[in-house]
């Protein structure tokens, strides 16, 4: 049976059903999801109850796993899920929440504004992969905006004047948005800026989007102040409701979303109670822009 895939939202994001994630896709089966990625950007699958090593493999169905490197500040003692695995729970090794005040937690707090998984890199995501383990009971919904429908939205002087330009990324922009601006050398070298377009277009549909994330912190060539402006504008505008979509969170859920077209959020939660998430991420093909050497 093929997948059969029912859109849930009016402007993007469907249900894929008829398919079990933890078992060999076949090219039919692929060729039919990435094509519903290509145009839905957001696809939710119930009931799929996967091991790592599943969810890994479904991943490589849509291309090679992104090496997590150089996109958190978690060392190897911090480490609870093997290699291949990104862990956003929050979840000591031990399996308890982590404290109040442990660096880690405060970092990953910044999953909590809007952006773009690893917009941070040269080469950023493809896919991300998210599955729900542990669901905690009070809040922790995902919110997604589509980029597509914000873009086209626009008014024409401002896509006029957005056509161009390019941003800088770092997690050390999205971090020091929330007052964590003290980083060790060998973390300030890891998180160099990158360049990313502002405007970007999709590889197979060709349809435009604004690539906004709280990553991102300047435009080459315009003041920071006027950057940071012009972007909190774009970002007001392409998270208005009818752009987002909410996901409430049941255990067995798997949410796959395509970074090159929308951006996400997670929502706060009760944080002395586990909530065990685990994501892959399919790593993209091609930069957006050109770096500075
Ligand atoms: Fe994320």
């Amino acid at each position: 049976m093929s997948p059969s895939i029912r859109p849930i939202h009016p402007v993007f994001v469907a249900e894929a059903s008829d398919i079990d994630v933890g078992t060999p896709l076949s090219p039919a089966d692929v060729a039919a999801l990435e094509a519903g990625m290509d145009r839905y950007a957001v696809l939710v699958y119930r009931d799929q109850h996967i091991t790592d090593e599943q969810q890994m493999a479904f991943s490589t169905h849509f291309g090679n796993l992104e090496n997590s490197r150089g996109g958190t500040i978690a060392r190897a003692e911090d480490r609870r899920l093997q290699v291949g695995m990104n862990d956003v729970s929050n979840l000591a090794p031990n399996g308890r929440p982590l404290e109040r005040d442990a660096r880690l937690r405060l970092f990953n707090l910044g999953n909590m504004l809007w952006h773009s998984d690893s917009s941070f890199r040269a080469i950023p995501a493809k896919y991300s992969i998210l599955s729900a383990r542990v669901v905690n009971p009070v809040g922790g919904n995902t919110e997604f905006a589509d980029m597509r429908a914000a873009y086209d939205a626009l008014d024409a002087d401002t896509k006029a004047l957005i056509e161009d330009l390019i941003c800088e990324h770092s997690l050390m922009y999205s971090r020091g948005s929330l007052g964590m601006v003290d980083y060790t050398e060998e973390e300030r070298e890891m998180f160099r800026p990158v360049r990313q377009r502002l405007v970007r277009t999709h590889p197979v549909t060709g349809r435009r989007s604004l690539y906004l994330s709280s990553h991102a912190g300047t435009i080459v060539g315009m003041p920071t102040p006027e950057a940071r402006i012009l972007l909190r504008d774009l970002n007001e505008h392409a998270t208005q409701p009818r752009f987002v979509y909410v996901h409430t969170w049941r255990r067995g859920d798997i949410v796959m979303w395509d970074n090159r077209q929308v951006m996400h959020r997670v929502r706060r939660y009760d944080e002395s109670q586990p909530r065990d998430m685990r994501r892959t991420t399919v790593a993209g093909d091609a930069p957006t822009a050109a770096q500075v050497a």
